[in-house]
């Protein structure tokens, strides 16, 4: 942990008092901490102080006070460690247009810190000061708006700071309009100012905060595995029983592979763990169980009937039984007591560790405003919408459409620090991938095509498993289709 701290602080450009870290280190939540310290540091500093740290641990107390009468998540597996949950209790009391305005400006300075360091984007200026200058500059915004020129069919580009807002120019087929610019996340562009001052400023570059690269791989020293599953949507008359035996049976050794099925020490769940009630229209009829709490008792004998030697990670999704404004919380006491003790339960999104490989998990409500943003991105292929989040380093960025964003006074929904494994579920299909060093998953379902969907046109890939060796990240499905389970390498 110590190294990851240091490592976390190089990367943002500051540097830590020894005694400040060992504070750090010794703190329930050293990665939140640290976060804290880097916002409270700023632009203006580069060293982050004891006293400092004593300052931010005074008012921690508060809210951890607060928060330990939120939920209750159950008692935290070996080889596990929280490093944060998208979800935090924010100060009550706050007018919702100030608390909105609060989660966009925390947004902001998180994301144009990362940007900050890239060398184009050093000298960026506020927004406001952009007509004075000549020649080059660049500047950091969030997209307010985008459109394009009716006859040549360029883009006009609104980016927005706390300064003020400005109107550029993306020539169509450059490489900066290439990428499309999505409303409200947060870019850097390199701008060529006119000489005429009736015209805009063209974009010469656009910059994305993207994942770090080359960051030193963090991997499992022993022989552990991860199985990623999203989506059991039990209490769905679509739960596919027979498919769950299958895997069950092989999780006990009783189906092909039995050594590989024994390294498996962690199960990660991407949420919609049951299929909730009043989510759609007429859900009623598709439901086979139609107490919510009857559905998390299913739950809690279903992964009962898993081997109780594995440690289970859960972050809840549209279809579960909490606030769906996201992040969203971890699931509440009275629900929890349904779930087996080797259950751990944590907020949607969620940032934790298996055996040192950090695992960013996060339900995929965004995917419902992202692929029709995203021109050519389908439900069919998740992992190339991830893509943009980690390019983003954000899960979902747009305001107003189908997910409905939670006004915190910090943007939990930011992804930071930069994970080795990104897992998603809600597209109820099957995807591997890598980007930039970081494992892409999208864990599947358990739950059969619904009339729902059908009218949607959403076809899923249901009944598969992701087993991920903590040791080198490599990925082995394991396929429980047709209620027998087949193992391979690969995806
Ligand atoms: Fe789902
Ligand atoms: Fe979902």
């Amino acid at each position: 942990m110590r190294e990851q701290l240091v490592a976390y602080f190089q990367a943002h450009q500051k540097l830590v008092e020894s005694s400040a870290l060992q504070m750090i280190l010794d703190s329930t939540r050293p990665l939140d901490l640290s976060r804290e310290l880097i916002e409270l540091a700023g632009d203006g500093s580069p060293f982050v102080t004891r006293e400092m740290v004593e300052g931010l641990m005074g008012r921690a107390t508060l809210s951890a006070a607060r928060s330990a009468a939120r939920a209750d998540p159950g008692p935290e597996p070996e080889g596990y460690a929280l490093i944060a949950e998208g979800f935090q209790v924010g100060s009550p009391g706050r007018l919702p247009l100030q608390a909105y305005g609060e989660l966009f400006q925390s947004r902001y300075r998180a994301l144009s810190r990362m940007l900050r360091s890239s060398p184009e984007l050093s000298g960026a200026r506020p927004v406001s000061e952009l007509r004075r200058s000549e020649g080059r500059a660049s500047l950091i915004g969030m997209v307010r708006e985008v459109h394009q020129t009716q006859e040549k069919r360029h883009l006009v580009l609104t980016l927005e700071d706390d300064s003020g807002a400005v109107e550029l120019l993306v020539p169509r087929d450059t490489d900066a309009a290439r990428v499309p610019f999505l409303v409200d996340e947060v870019v850097g562009v390199v701008v060529q100012l006119p000489r005429e001052k009736d015209r805009l400023p063209r974009v010469v570059s656009a910059l994305r905060p993207e994942v770090v690269l080359g960051r030193s791989p963090r991997r499992s020293p022993s022989r552990t595995r991860a199985l990623f599953l999203s989506d059991l949507h039990i209490g769905s008359k679509s739960f596919l029983a027979a498919e769950w035996a299958a895997l069950v049976e092989f999780l006990h050794g009783r189906g092909p592979d039995p050594e590989l099925a024994k390294e498996i020490q962690h199960v990660v769940i991407a949420g919609d763990l049951v299929d909730g009630i009043g989510i759609y229209p007429n859900q009623e009829r598709d439901l086979a169980i139609g107490d919510v709490f009857e559905q998390y008792a299913e739950l809690g004998r279903r992964l009962r009937e898993l081997p109780s030697r594995l440690s289970i990670v859960v972050v809840p999704g549209n279809h579960d039984a909490v606030c769906p404004a996201e992040p969203q919380p971890a699931l509440p006491p009275s629900i929890r007591a349904s779930l087996p003790e080797n259950v751990h339960s944590v907020s949607n999104p969620s940032t934790f560790s298996l055996e040192g490989v950090v695992v960013e998990a996060y339900h995929g409500r965004s995917f419902d405003d992202l692929i029709p943003a995203i021109p050519g991105a389908s439900y069919a292929r998740p992992t190339e919408v991830m893509k943009r989040m980690l390019a983003m380093r954000h899960l979902a960025p747009i305001y107003g459409g189908r997910t409905p964003l939670a006004p915190l006074a910090r943007d939990g929904l930011v992804i930071d620090p930069s994970p080795d494994i990104l897992v998603t579920g809600h597209a109820h299909t099957f995807g591997v991938d890598q980007y930039r060093g970081v494992l892409l998953l999208n864990a599947s379902t358990w739950q059969a095509e619904t009339e729902y969907q059908k009218m949607r046109n959403i076809s899923p890939v249901p009944a598969y498993g992701a087993v991920v060796d903590l040791r080198d990240l490599s990925v082995t499905t394991v396929d429980c289709q047709g209620g027998e389970a087949h193992v391979r390498t690969g995806a």
